[in-house]
């Protein structure tokens, strides 16, 4: 594989455009909002810069690597003579579903279509296509420059060529892969959200406040950040989406997101992106 597109320049899909083309690939970024395109290139280059600071690239590099990435509005341009398309799109099986059927439309025959999504049935998005063997998740962890983790997740028609490539291909980027089958939340969020959720419903019951609970878990279980702190990084509405997705397809209330979370969602309390979520920022 040379050539990846990746569909979407928000923070995920601008983290995994840096990393592919940090590693050699030419990448097209996607997306239908050309100012978040704009915003996309402009994070790639913060981040590189991080990576400059810290010895890891030169200025040569960083040059060499924002000129890998080339920029479209339009899926049907993007994707041509792709060999992977990674898409990292809104969390929104509907849109994602359309997006899918695009990317079927107008990529190669041999094509591999991925999604980043984190919890999002494979085998539904597959469904979307004609080529379902094809079709397999690829699930990032942010931030993607330094996380080394790539969950794959096996659709119910993926073929073991399929995963082989994938498998190699996180190698060549030097992150770690691990295979799962498709199941609501996989097992990255399976396991994450039900945390992130009790840490919740221990804040709205009084029994502690953020900075403690977050504390305990920092200290007491070497998490780099604590539930609360990490649920504000994500996302509050990302979290309860995902929260939802497992509430209804495993059709069993212990994933049902905390009251208090769909509040602050329903309050714009999102976290990071809105300026206030379990902390200010
Ligand atoms: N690109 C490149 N480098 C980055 C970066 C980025 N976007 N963000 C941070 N870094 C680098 C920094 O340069 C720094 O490098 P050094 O330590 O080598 O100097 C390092 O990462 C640490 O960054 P900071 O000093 O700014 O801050 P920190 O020490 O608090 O670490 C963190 C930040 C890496 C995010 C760390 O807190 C962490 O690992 N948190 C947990 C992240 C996590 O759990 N992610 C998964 C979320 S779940 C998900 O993504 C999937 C889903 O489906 C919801």
């Amino acid at each position: 594989m040379k050539k990846i597109a990746v569909i979407g320049a928000g923070t995920m899909g601008n983290g995994i455009a840096h990393v592919f083309a940090q590693f050699e690939f030419q990448v097209n970024l996607i997306d239908t909002s050309a100012t978040a395109l704009e915003k996309a290139l402009a994070n790639i280059a913060k981040n590189l810069d991080r990576q400059i600071n810290k010895g890891i690239l030169s200025n040569e590099d960083k040059i060499s690597i924002l000129q890998k990435v080339t920029t479209f509005t339009s899926i049907e341009l993007g994707v041509q003579e792709v060999d992977l398309i990674v898409e990292a799109a809104t969390e929104n099986s509907e849109i994602k579903k359309s997006i899918f059927q695009q990317m079927d439309q107008f990529a190669k025959p041999d094509c591999i279509l991925a999604s980043n999504t984190s919890s999002i049935s494979i085998t539904a998005l597959a469904n979307a296509t004609q080529r379902p063997s094809k079709v397999i998740g690829m699930h990032f962890m942010n931030p993607v420059p330094i996380m080394k983790l790539v969950e794959i997740i096996n659709g119910a028609a993926t073929d073991n060529e399929t995963t082989n490539n994938i498998v190699a291909l996180t190698k060549a980027i030097q992150k770690i892969p691990c295979v799962v089958k498709d199941a609501p939340g996989f097992i990255a969020n399976r396991i994450l959200m039900p945390m992130i959720n009790e840490a919740v419903y221990a804040f709205s019951a009084g029994i502690s406040d953020a900075e403690t609970i977050d504390t305990i878990m920092k200290l007491g279980m070497a998490h780099p950040m604590g539930p609360l702190q990490l649920a504000d990084y994500i996302g509050l509405d990302v979290c309860k989406n995902i929260l939802t997705i497992m509430h209804e397809g495993f059709n069993d209330a212990k994933y049902a997101p905390c009251p208090l979370l769909v509040e602050m969602v329903n309050a714009g309390k999102l976290g990071i992106k809105s300026g206030e979520g379990f902390y200010k920022y």
